[in-house]
């Protein structure tokens, strides 16, 4: 099931009519009379607004009366409340997809889509970094947005550390949960991953020309499968959530917060503030003094992490000399 930030105008007539009346009853006929449209397609609406998770009262002779809105972050309740400018200025939702990446990077040249959100409550075949797979089940937050930036390839490397800033400090924010980023792009709460991203560009000249962000976040997932599904993977360190399954805590609030400090992230970067992300980044992890092992792709380096240097890259020291890292996966030792 898709639902887009552009269409079901039938659909939204109805809700929208029926959530300014919270407090009374209005009958089909009325609604029908009012918005225009026939009896059967206000009842049409009605069921699937139900579907959706609304909770809409009904009675005989009475008609209908708008009771809660529902938890799913459906396109046009992120639009009312979005306060990003040019982030999730069009959305588009699935109930269930194979992977928000994929179909991200399928819309990603259109020019239109800059700042499009592709957002899921489940994914089955979510994608991880390095071909790894991502476990999307209900109640996580799952979502690639599109983004056309103006950033230079050397900025490459700064992307994961203002996202996964962007997301720690909304977190911190909004439930006071104190979380830590991981290089390159994991966060962290007791040393076990509550979410990660996987950033696909594609380049032109020196420049990157569309950039895909794809965000997981264990939001109120079971995470006892994942745990055991995955723990003699290659660099796996513990899975957590950020909240029980049945926790009431609204998914909404964090992903509009996010949305905010993200674009917030992305003009800093923008307008040149690179060494300010890295600083800020410093302050939320830590991992600096700890003995790590990193696989960069050209073997395993092990040592003492340093800092991260103004290109972004992880500075270790070794046994006998100074490493800077820009890609791997880092294991504390
Ligand atoms: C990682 O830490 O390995 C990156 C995980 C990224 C998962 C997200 S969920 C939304 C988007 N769609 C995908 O298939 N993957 C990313």
């Amino acid at each position: 099931m898709l639902f887009t930030s552009f269409d079901n105008v039938g659909l939204l007539k109805v809700l929208n009519f029926l959530e300014s009346h919270e407090s009374e009853y209005l009958s089909g006929q009325d609604l029908s009379d009012v918005l225009k449209i026939s009896r059967v397609a206000v009842w049409k609406h009605i069921e699937k607004i139900r579907s959706l998770g609304y909770k809409i009262d009904s009675k005989q002779k009475r008609g209908y009366k708008f009771v809660n809105r529902t938890e799913r972050l459906l396109p046009w309740e992120i639009t009312k409340k979005n306060k990003a400018k040019f982030i999730g200025r069009r959305i588009y939702y699935f109930d269930e997809i194979d992977s928000t990446q994929d179909f991200a990077l399928q819309l990603s040249t259109n020019n239109k889509e800059n700042g499009t959100i592709i957002i899921a409550e489940k994914q089955k075949h979510g994608k991880g970094r390095l071909d790894r797979k991502w476990y999307s089940p209900d109640g996580g937050i799952w979502l690639s947005i599109i983004i056309h930036p103006k950033f230079e390839i050397s900025d490459t490397t700064i992307i994961p550390l203002l996202v996964s800033l962007a997301l720690c400090e909304s977190i911190k924010k909004k439930y006071g949960i104190k979380t830590n980023v991981k290089w390159p792009n994991d966060i962290t709460i007791n040393g076990k991953k509550v979410a990660g991203m996987l950033i696909d560009t594609t380049i032109q000249g020196n420049k990157i020309e569309n950039l895909v962000l794809g965000v997981g976040i264990n939001f109120a997932i079971n995470t006892t499968q994942i745990q055991k599904r995955l723990q003699n993977t290659p660099n796996f360190y513990g899975v957590t959530s950020l909240f029980p399954v049945k926790n009431r805590a609204s998914k909404m609030e964090l992903l509009l917060q996010f949305l905010v400090q993200l674009e917030k992230g992305i003009n800093d970067l923008t307008e040149g503030k690179k060494l300010q992300i890295i600083k800020k980044w410093s302050d939320n992890t830590d991992i600096f003094g700890k003995s790590i092992s990193i696989n960069t792709g050209n073997g395993k380096i092990s040592g003492i992490v340093k800092k991260i240097d103004s290109e972004g890259a992880l500075v270790i020291k070794t046994r006998n000399k100074t490493e800077k890292i820009f890609v791997g996966d880092v294991v504390l030792r």
